[in-house]
């Protein structure tokens, strides 16, 4: 069970730290914006998806500093628009989440060169491309910090998704070169790697692979890879919360480089 939120723990620890997440509309990607909210920080949702609005509205509501901004992470010119608003709103940034992520589930013999591509530019070359624009904001700050979505599938590929496994690979790549060249800037560059968590993804997830790998009924497959998980649950959004904030905060200042599971002990290495 998860305990104390991380946002309590860290409370004030943010305040004046200005926090650019990416995918921040919905499911994990919003609850990471709520926790860094809730710690002090004040916070920009970018999300392709309109109702990105109505998320950031509602965190306004409970008296936290919230803008949004409506873009697709694999579009350059509304990337650096939304990098430009920081600038003009905050002058610098402290802390880039890149979370946004897709994921399709194929057959090798049915997935599309345009399929591939899409995941791949979404999971990955976005990721670059945020990380290249927010990069002269992050120089400004004394706590730069860099968080990329990887998964479990950057420790392991499963089957049917070699498009995933491949963006997801390659942000432990793009991590770990980044941390090498931002070091000198004491930005701290990170990846995660959730296992299940259990959003929208995951009423595709459970389908797609469900129907490919036996005859399960809609949540048979998830339930019997969480009874594989050690913790025996899946993660909730808070858990990745959690997680980032501490990746996120001095208390890790000694941390650039890696890649860390958040998976209930699903993967161990
Ligand atoms: N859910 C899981 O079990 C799980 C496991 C491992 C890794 N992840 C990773 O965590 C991240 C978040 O996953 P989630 O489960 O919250 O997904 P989700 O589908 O619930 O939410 C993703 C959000 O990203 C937004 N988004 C998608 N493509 C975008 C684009 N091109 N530009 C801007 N916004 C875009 C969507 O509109 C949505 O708001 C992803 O990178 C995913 O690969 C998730």
């Amino acid at each position: 069970m998860t305990t104390d939120s991380a946002a309590n723990i860290f409370a004030g620890h943010f305040t004046s730290r200005r926090v650019f997440i990416t995918g921040g509309g919905n499911g994990i990607g919003l609850s990471i914006g709520q926790a860094f909210a809730e710690a002090g920080a004040s916070v920009m949702l970018v999300d392709r998806d309109a109702r990105v609005a109505e998320a950031a509205q509602n965190l306004r509501d409970r008296g936290f500093d919230v803008e949004h901004a409506v873009a697709d992470v694999t579009n350059e010119a509304q990337i650096k628009a939304a990098f430009i608003r920081v600038e003009e709103l905050w002058g610098g940034l402290d802390v880039l989440v890149n979370n946004a992520g897709i994921i399709t589930i194929s057959n090798l013999e049915d997935l599309s060169v345009e399929d591939f591509n899409r995941v791949l530019s979404v999971n990955t070359t976005a990721v670059f491309l945020c990380c290249r624009e927010a990069a002269s904001l992050l120089k400004k700050s004394e706590h730069g910090v860099i968080l990329n979505a990887a998964s479990g599938q950057a420790r392991q590929g499963f089957i049917f998704t070699p498009h995933y496994a491949a963006s997801k690979f390659g942000v432990i790549g793009l991590t770990q070169s980044l941390a090498k060249e931002l070091a000198p800037y004491n930005i701290r560059v990170n990846s995660y790697c959730p296992g299940i968590v259990k959003t929208d993804m995951w009423d595709y997830n459970d389908r797609e692979w469900g129907s490919r790998l036996g005859n399960y009924k809609p949540g048979e497959l998830i339930q019997e890879w969480i009874d594989d998980i050690p913790l025996k649950r899946p993660a909730e959004a808070s858990d990745i919360a959690n997680l980032l904030m501490f990746l996120a905060s001095d208390a890790s200042s000694y941390i650039t480089g890696q890649a860390i599971n958040i998976d209930g002990g699903m993967f161990m290495s």
